[in-house]
């Protein structure tokens, strides 16, 4: 089955508002969906109700999702322009992902690596919500019949999911979507938008393992909301090994921390490995942390500043959230309704 015809481009990507937030998400996502906004028709969400698949204290949910909130817009996210909003706000995701749950076989959630990592050993007792998380996230995507999605590499398996749920429902109501004037189906299958070289930005303690809010040494992150001070004590503190850099990228391979922070240091200036060794191959690791220090310290502490400032008035947070809201709603209630009429379902 071919894809819907005319299915003009639309991003869709959401952030889970738990944790803080670091160098590893932004380089890795918020860089990335900036740019995006640029040339694309961008909904951005953030998916409180994914969040409590774990359960969540209801008042650090709540702030953590202005948190993140006001991250996203410190970094150059434009709600005026792209649609920034909270999952909870836009019941037509939880409508469509009840939908999707008849669609999904068993046997599809149960190839589901994450579930896997996070139910850990006590599988009995995770959430049902756990279980079902990759179905409201293709709902996420779906719900606006978005076509492209910049992703971690760590949800490809959840997108191709999403992929497969779209394929399902245009054959299982094939005739029915004929008739309502889809012949090629109704939802596109959305594809991944794997997020360059700089997705990965690993742990500065060991350059093997991902930058993660999770990691028991607060040493071997940068978080969004540390200061200059915090930010150079990190990088000063970052293992390396005793060679000075490579002048050649292949260099690199066998040095994972000398990776990351050549890594690093390219994204955060918007350049590549290579450029960045033909400036500083050869180099001892004390000169180049003290230029990335520089670096990190120029990039992160306006956005740094910038979010402060927005989380001094939570109102006006709240008040965009509801305008993005509200914006979502008027794509995503009329493709409910096309799916509702489709399936099977009478309303009024
Ligand atoms: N599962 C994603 C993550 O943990 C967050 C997410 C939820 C998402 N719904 C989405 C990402 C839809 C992209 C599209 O990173």
């Amino acid at each position: 089955m071919s894809l819907p015809a005319k299915a003009a481009p639309r991003v869709f990507s959401g952030m889970q508002p738990t944790g803080n937030l670091h160098l590893g998400n932004y380089l890795g996502a918020m860089v990335r969906w900036v740019e995006m906004q640029a040339s694309h028709e961008c909904i951005f969400c953030v998916v409180d109700m994914h969040a409590i698949t774990v359960w969540q204290d209801p008042e650090d949910l709540r702030s953590q999702t202005r948190a993140v909130t006001a991250a996203y817009i410190a970094s150059g996210i434009d709600p005026k322009r792209t649609i920034l909003f909270n999952q909870s706000q836009v019941h037509e995701h939880a409508e469509l992902a009840w939908i999707f749950n008849c669609v999904a076989r068993l046997g599809w959630l149960n190839r589901m690596t994450q579930f896997k990592e996070k139910a850990g050993k006590d599988r009995e007792n995770a959430s049902v919500g756990l279980y079902a998380y990759p179905n409201l996230m293709a709902a996420d995507i779906l719900v606006y019949r978005a076509t492209h999605v910049p992703v971690g590499d760590d949800q490809k398996q959840h997108l191709e999911l999403a992929r497969d749920i779209a394929q399902k429902f245009n054959n299982d109501y094939a005739k029915a979507l004929g008739a309502a004037g889809f012949p090629d189906g109704f939802f596109p299958l959305p594809e991944p938008v794997i997020m360059g070289p700089a997705t990965r930005v690993m742990s500065l303690r060991d350059g093997t393992k991902k930058m993660s809010k999770s990691d028991a040494s607060d040493l071997s992150r940068i978080n969004m909301t540390d200061d200059a001070d915090a930010i150079a004590k990190k990088i000063q503190k970052a293992k390396t090994d005793p060679e000075p850099l490579p002048s050649e990228v292949a260099g690199l391979e066998t040095r994972p921390e000398a990776d990351n922070l050549v890594g690093i240091y390219a994204a955060l200036e918007g350049s590549t490995k290579e450029a960045v060794l033909r400036q500083h191959g050869g180099a001892q690791f004390s000169g180049f942390k003290k230029a990335l220090v520089e670096l990190a310290v120029s990039r992160i502490a306006p956005v740094n500043a910038e979010m402060s400032r927005l989380l001094g008035d939570p109102a006006e947070i709240d008040r965009i959230l509801a305008d993005g809201s509200k914006r979502a709603r008027a794509i995503a209630a009329p493709i409910l309704d096309q799916v509702k009429d489709v399936v099977g379902f009478l309303r009024g």
